[in-house]
């Protein structure tokens, strides 16, 4: 796809609740495989998520090191919170995990940091918020994260947070047309909380968006995941 000259390959992957998710990315952080995805294993404990991983990685060719975007909060490459996982997640070590399976070098941070990371533009505060089977969201300040912002489990409206709003549980209850009036709400709600310069929307549900966006809200490709993977590798 796009010239590589030897240079350093890095698996890239995102764990969802309900997918997971593996490509591999060139050195500039461009796509040299196509992504592969599996579904997420149940009951989605460590063993059989890494599992899966090894397997969708084994599809992918030559890598030297691994990214991962993890959904919940991660310090120092440990897994604090995995609410759309299962609770075995507290306290892993999965860097340490990753590292000894694959025998390279592993970083992980969280789903929509690293979605975040694959598209922002560096300049201002820029917040960005994923739809999926939960709600992720990442802040920036010209360009340096602000790690484990979790806006989702905060609360938004009528006693509920914005997940529980707005996940995918929220979206097959409610149906399109109530969720995209929340959404509505909730990019107002945000606005005030942050002044944001740039929102962000991804996640696997972004497609399902169909309201009005003012100019400084984008909707960004789910692939974008992954391919904020190459930044972990920046100094
Ligand atoms: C988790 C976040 C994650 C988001 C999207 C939330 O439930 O707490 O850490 O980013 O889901 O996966």
């Amino acid at each position: 796809m796009i010239e590589e000259n030897g240079a350093i390959r890095t698996l890239s992957v995102d764990i969802g609740g309900s997918g997971v998710k593996v490509i591999v990315l060139d050195s500039h952080g461009h796509a040299l495989t196509q992504r592969a995805r599996a579904e997420t294993p149940q009951p989605p404990k460590p063993g059989s998520v890494i599992d899966t991983i090894a397997e969708l990685a084994a599809t992918q060719g030559q890598f030297q090191r691994v990214s991962v975007g993890f959904p919940g909060v991660v310090r120092n490459g440990v897994t604090e919170t995995a609410v759309n996982l299962d609770p075995d997640w507290i306290g892993f070590d999965l860097v340490t995990a990753l590292s000894k399976r694959f025998n390279k070098p592993v970083q992980v941070i969280n789903d929509a940091d690293m979605q975040g990371l694959g598209a922002i533009s560096g300049k201002g505060v820029e917040l960005v918020i994923t739809l999926g089977t939960g709600f992720g969201s990442a802040l920036f300040v010209d360009g340096t994260l602000v790690p484990n912002l979790e806006m989702g489990h905060h609360q938004f409206r009528k006693d509920e947070t914005y997940e529980e709003q707005l996940g995918r549980a929220a979206l097959e209850k409610v149906g399109e047309k109530k969720w995209n009036r929340r959404l509505e709400k909730a990019i107002k709600s945000l606005h005030n909380l942050f002044s944001y310069d740039y929102l962000y929307i991804g996640g696997g549900e972004a497609e399902k968006v169909n309201i009005k966006l003012p100019e400084n809200v984008k909707i960004i490709p789910n692939i974008t995941g992954l391919l904020g993977g190459i930044a972990l590798w920046k100094d």
